[in-house]
């Protein structure tokens, strides 16, 4: 039996993560997989609207985590579990390590809560790869600021960004059996390059 593998892709705002999903998705496909591309905040109906009110709403940073947790516990149901159970690749542009970066890292909510949701919500469910695109803060900036309106996580200051970055690696160092950390300075064919082998290796 074929089973299905679940990767995530993460990075601060501006990373440039979301010009390589599509990339690696085909890389799939042409291996003969069904893939299920999807997000978080979002992924299902529900998911969707509680992204809407998380990227333009302030609130206090528990009721963030707990919605994040909220909209996640959703799209596990829906999507995600589902998809692997059939034997389904899913792609999902960030999961929990996002939470623990923005929530945790950037919003400093204590590591302990997040432990206990993560716990409480997918205790047997981890990605099987995580392709952490990694940029210093000017460049991330520059690439935001190139784009469009700025969403309320877009507009956090320099420090916020440092932080949520330093927690990214953080978990990177903590779980390297999962996560390739990419520098996401490099030119997109050499980092296209990566991604096919990073593939290859987990589809072997
Ligand atoms: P996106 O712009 O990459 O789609 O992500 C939406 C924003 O939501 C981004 O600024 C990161 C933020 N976010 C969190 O703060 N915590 C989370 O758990 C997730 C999934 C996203």
């Amino acid at each position: 039996m074929t089973t299905g593998k679940f990767i995530t892709f993460e990075g601060i705002d501006g990373a440039g993560k979301s010009t390589h999903l599509s990339f690696v998705a085909e890389l799939l496909r042409a291996r003969n997989k069904t893939v299920v591309v999807t997000r978080e905040p979002g992924g299902t109906s529900l998911g969707e609207q509680l992204r809407e009110i998380l990227l333009h709403e302030k609130m206090h940073l528990e009721t963030e985590a707990l919605l994040m947790f909220a909209a996640r516990r959703e799209h596990i149901a829906q999507v995600i579990a589902p998809a692997l159970e059939r034997g389904d690749w899913v792609i999902s542009d960030r999961f929990t390590d996002a939470t623990f970066a923005y929530q945790g890292g950037g919003r400093k909510l204590e590591r302990a809560k997040l432990d206990a949701l993560e716990q409480w919500v997918h205790p047997h469910l981890q990605p099987d790869l995580t392709l952490l695109f990694d940029v210093p803060l000017d460049v991330a900036r520059a690439r935001l600021d190139a784009t469009r309106t700025l969403d309320k996580f877009e507009q956090e200051k320099a420090d916020f960004f440092a932080a949520t970055r330093a927690e990214y690696l953080r978990r990177a160092s903590e779980f390297p059996q999962r996560f390739h950390v990419i520098d996401s300075t490099q030119a997109i064919p050499t980092i296209q390059q990566q991604l096919r082998a990073i593939v290859a290796g987990i589809d072997a």
